[in-house]
């Protein structure tokens, strides 16, 4: 979707479009609704009459070849208050209704209201984010399917501070989004940690992303870190584990980094502990905790963010197979710390540890927060709707919500404490991977195995289990089954609390 802004004068019929033209509840109608009306003598406002078109949110008339005007379509649309008006939901809902209408060019008269410049940079944001498609192995796409937008235009009082707006955060925003919901759109045999590895190194080499520097660690180099933890999961498949790290210097040189480590299990069968058949196509989205800190590393590159951030990834394939892993199997970590694998489907925080362990170690981080699509119990306990967070501080925990409530990625604290904790000591080791039968508490207990391996450092994990893909997320900025949940969130932390 190519984007603009331009200035509010309707230019009817010099671009072939649909107009879209909000009405606000008590609020003066805009010079474009009035132009517009005055060209097709009444139409407007009589249509907007006869639908009743208020400015109540959600009542809208479309006017099919206005007479008298040359613009294709106008959308006359309700839209509430003004004061609770959300751009970003606004673009992203009309972009929706008319993805596929057969007009190419969108112009939304965001004019006329008193918005902001921020606000024409979001309601693009909306429209890039509702565009959002992943058809590229669909060969059999009728014509009619497929969207015939293009190019959406913002008009507003300022172009050249929206257009500013836009390339200084929202774009880059939109972008980091699209490209973690590819990746976790992509299927397992597309997207496997070899070639996952090389699709982020190909980064250094981007004209955005310039700047942003790629390492990949294979097998045996992870090997002699001690990784056994993160090699014990990826041990069961034909394809080796990898651990990429992204390093973004924008900060001041000698300033310690934040880093952000992501899940990466490129497929999730369970391993020995085979997780059943049905639905189990969904786990080639267990790297969505990764796929969100490409995202935002792309975007926090791509904005020129004055940050020294680090992204971690571990890229592994959990796999049943001779040479897995079995229960009851005993590995060391990174860390020194011994883990007997009761469970092999609770792979995730095998990789974590390691991951977790070698950003503290080779970075010594101000703050390091995780994502990952890590237990089914975070979906019994929250839905679809937040993410939990679990921190061993305060102000990190803060920190987040905020950030939160600045990206419309929601998350929930969830605690962790001693008693907690004690549920994965082990006779045999000095942990388990999971907690005591019965226990129930299995996020907690995920999040309490995670605090073994990050020291004193300030740290925050998010479980994206119900979030990083939709079973009932109905938003229209989430068109697709991937979200890319928590790139948006991770790029507003680095921007609120780590930049200047
Ligand atoms: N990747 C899964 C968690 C998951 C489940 C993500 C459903 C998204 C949707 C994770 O590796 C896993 O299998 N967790 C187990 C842990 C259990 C064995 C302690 C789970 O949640 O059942
Ligand atoms: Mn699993
Ligand atoms: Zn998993």
């Amino acid at each position: 979707m190519k984007v603009s802004f331009i200035s509010p004068e309707i230019k009817d019929g010099q671009i072939k479009s649909i107009a879209i033209l909000p009405v606000f509840k008590g609020a003066k109608l805009s010079n474009a609704y009035k132009d517009y009306d005055k060209l097709s003598k009444k139409r407007v406002s009589s249509a907007a009459k006869a639908g009743g078109v208020d400015g109540s949110a959600g009542k809208s008339v479309q006017i099919v070849g206005p007479e008298g005007t040359k613009t294709n379509r106008l959308l006359v649309t309700g839209c509430g208050k003004l004061a609770d008006f959300n751009a970003e939901k606004f673009g992203a809902q009309v972009t929706k209704t008319m993805l596929m209408s057969g007009e190419t060019t969108l112009i939304i008269h965001l004019d006329g209201h008193d918005l902001t410049p921020t606000d024409a940079a979001q309601a693009a944001l909306g429209a890039v984010l509702a565009a959002y498609r992943f058809d590229k192995y669909r060969t059999k796409l009728a014509a009619d399917k497929k969207p015939s937008l293009k190019t959406v235009k913002i008009a507003v009082e300022n172009p050249a501070q929206a257009r500013k707006a836009w390339n200084n955060f929202y774009g880059p925003v939109g972008e980091g989004t699209n490209i973690a919901r590819d990746l976790v759109m992509e299927p397992a045999n597309k997207l496997y940690p070899t070639s996952y590895a090389a699709r982020i190194k190909k980064m250094e080499t981007q004209k955005e992303t310039m700047g942003l520097k790629v390492q990949i660690l294979g097998e045996a180099q992870m090997a002699k870190l001690g990784m056994g933890a993160l090699l014990g999961v990826g041990q069961g498949s034909p394809r080796a584990s990898q651990l990429v790290i992204m390093k973004w210097s924008g900060g001041k040189k000698g300033t310690k980094p934040v880093c952000l480590v992501g899940k990466g299990v490129t497929f999730d069968t369970g391993g020995i502990s085979l997780k059943p058949g049905a639905g189990m196509w969904d786990m080639k989205g267990d790297m969505g905790g990764s796929a969100a800190v490409v995202g935002a590393m792309h975007t926090i590159a791509a904005r020129k963010a004055k940050a020294n951030v680090i992204g971690i990834v571990g890229l592994v394939e959990n796999m049943p197979d001779g040479k897995a892993q079995n229960p009851g199997d005993i590995v060391t970590s990174m860390s020194g710390q011994t883990i007997e694998v009761q469970n092999t489907d609770a792979e995730g925080r095998l990789v974590l540890a390691d991951a977790l362990w070698y950003a503290k170690e080779k970075f010594k981080p101000k703050a390091m927060v995780n994502l990952a699509t890590l237990t089914g119990a975070i979906i019994t306990c929250l839905g679809h709707e937040y993410a939990g967070l679990f921190s061993n501080s305060d102000e990190i925990s803060d920190q987040m919500q905020t950030a939160a409530d600045n990206s419309s990625e929601a998350v929930w604290r969830l605690p962790l404490n001693e008693a907690y904790d004690k549920l994965i000591d082990s006779p045999n080791a000095d942990m388990k991977n999971i907690t005591v039968p019965g226990a129930g508490a299995g996020s907690i207990t995920a999040g309490q195995f995670l605090q073994r391996f990050v020291g004193d450092v300030p740290w925050a994990h998010l479980d994206i289990a119900g979030t990083a893909w939709k079973a009932s997320r109905t938003d229209p900025r989430e068109p697709s089954w991937a979200t890319g949940f928590g790139a948006r969130l991770m790029n507003r932390w680095v921007a609120d609390n780590y930049e200047g």
